[in-house]
């Protein structure tokens, strides 16, 4: 049994243009991302500085834009001074954020380098846990300069003459939670961001700041935390994060399909926010939503059974940290919240997929073996190579599924966008458990380019996951038909995510004889 769905896409209306920084993702000292993640000397594939070409051909493949760094939850104990200098010198320093063993073998210079190399722009992070606006000045002016000073002259005798050129800064990590190194108050925080936003503007006007939003829309704090910490920053910063995480409570497996339902009620409720706050301060500067975390993220398991164990065990370096094996139906939620983030371009002005190698992550790699696609892999790399240009707006008629934390919510989640050469890539979630559905969209004048769906293998398995030499979880061609309305017609298997390229049709060469 099949039920149809019909999306009517609107091709002259006016849209948001997609920001490019929308397909960010996050490297963080954390478990096995940095250290026998991205960096493994002695793997066979390592180069000259240490770093696997495996993953970095898995990296340049995702296609991502920005990438977060140094943490998360470890930037908030971090000295950034650890990382620079020769490695044979650098301190082996205790990181409490993640009860490891921090060794500091790959520090900025080897970031920015292998950064530089697989195309991804900078986002740093400064301490503002542990340290302060001094700390972060000397960071920016150490990282920018571009010489005749100490710091600056202290980056060229570390092999750096040029400066890294960092744009974007993140004015520390989720200062909010209780589970943060140095955790503040909204007021607190708000004064400290604030004084530390003064101080790198007056070193480098030109940077972009992003303040520190609410770790989650649960915590009890959120909205007031928000307003506070824009009353003392918001003609200083140029975007506010938001993190949100996504899982599978209890089985509610409708309610976990659904959860763009919930990022964008999310997106809302911090746009208004930012709305009140500037009109109360006739704030011209236009302030962008960062989700500078996002995933899925099985944070029940991580709480309730791993955490404690991490923390009264030893100290390990790049111990297994939340490596959090992806499933279809996963896939489909990320594959939904990229469709989120896209359809929210006007106020969502960059966004960063929680982590990208190893820890809750769409690369997966192991100590001197191989890397691989996590199922999540998919729809990321697919939205960030072909959802660009401008959104479109459309109208969804679709059957719905009652959720217990949403209530009815559309089995089709979808957002439409258009290039510059006119091609229209369209992004299908299929949200339904039990049946397939026919999707029709009225598109005349168009043929398809490519068309393909991410869905369970054929033993209908949507717990299916990838593993090291087995990638079973992929993305296959997807049929579409001509109806005989014009429109184009798919059949999405339950649980699925789909991508369908459309061009305009090339005109039909006519032929005539005298
Ligand atoms: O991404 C993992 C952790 O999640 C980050 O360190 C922290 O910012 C968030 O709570």
């Amino acid at each position: 049994m099949s039920a149809t769905a019909h999306v009517q896409i609107a091709l002259d209306a006016p849209g948001a243009v997609v920001p490019a920084r929308l397909f960010g993702t996050f490297v963080e000292h954390m478990g096995r991302c940095v250290y026998e993640g991205i960096y493994e000397p002695g793997h066979p594939t390592a180069d000259a500085a240490g770093f696997r070409d495996d993953v970095r051909a898995l990296v340049r493949e995702l296609g991502a834009t920005v990438v977060r760094y140094p943490g998360g939850n470890f930037v908030s104990g971090y000295a950034w001074e650890d990382g620079v200098g020769p490695q044979g010198d650098r301190p082996v320093r205790l990181d409490a954020a993640w009860h490891s063993t921090e060794t500091n073998q790959v520090g900025l210079h080897e970031f920015a380098r292998w950064a530089e190399s697989v195309d991804l722009e900078i986002m740093e992070a400064v301490n503002l846990g542990t340290r302060g606006p001094a700390e972060a000045a000397q960071l920016l002016e150490y990282a920018n300069h571009p010489g005749g000073t100490a710091l600056s002259d202290r980056r060229a005798a570390n092999g750096r003459t040029e400066p890294f050129g960092i744009r974007l800064w993140c004015l520390g990590n989720e200062m909010d939670g209780p589970w943060q190194i140095g955790h503040k108050t909204a007021d607190e925080y708000g004064r400290i961001a604030a004084e530390t936003a003064r101080l790198m503007r007056f070193y480098d006007p030109s940077v972009e700041l992003v303040a520190a939003g609410s770790s989650n829309r649960e915590i009890p704090i959120f909205g007031a935390w928000e307003r506070t910490v824009l009353a003392h920053t918001a003609d200083l910063v140029d975007h506010i994060s938001i993190h949100a995480y996504y899982e599978e409570l209890d089985g509610d497996t409708a309610s976990f399909l659904a959860s763009a339902v919930h990022l964008d009620g999310y997106i809302a409720d911090v746009a208004a926010i930012i709305d009140d706050v500037r009109a109360e301060r006739g704030i011209t500067r236009e302030i962008g939503i960062s989700v500078d975390e996002w995933n899925v993220w099985n944070q029940t398991r991580w709480n309730t059974q791993d955490k404690d164990a991490v923390f009264a065990g030893d100290w390990p370096i790049a111990p297994r940290l939340i490596e959090d094996e992806y499933t279809v139906t996963d896939a489909v939620v990320v594959g939904s919240l990229l469709i989120s983030l896209i359809r929210n371009s006007a106020r969502v002005s960059m966004a960063n997929l929680a982590q990208l190698v190893n820890v809750i992550a769409p690369i997966r790699c192991e100590p001197g073996g191989a890397a691989w696609r996590q199922t999540t892999f998919f729809p990321f790399r697919d939205a960030a190579r072909h959802a660009r240009g401008r959104v479109l707006p459309l109208d969804v008629a679709a059957p719905t599924t009652e959720t217990a934390r949403f209530g009815p919510v559309s089995d089709l989640d979808a957002v439409a966008t258009v290039g510059d050469d006119g091609e229209v890539t369209v992004l299908l979630a299929h949200r339904g458990l039990d049946a397939a559905l026919e999707v029709q969209l009225p598109l005349p004048g168009f043929e398809v380019r490519e068309a393909t769906v991410l869905a369970a293998p054929a033993d209908g398995d949507r717990r299916a996951v990838n593993t090291a030499g087995a990638e079973h979880v992929a993305p296959r061609p997807l049929e579409v038909r001509p109806t005989a309305s014009d429109a184009l017609e798919v059949t999405l298997p339950p649980v699925s995510w789909a991508v369908i390229r459309l061009a305009p049709a090339s005109p039909t060469t006519t032929t005539t004889t005298d």
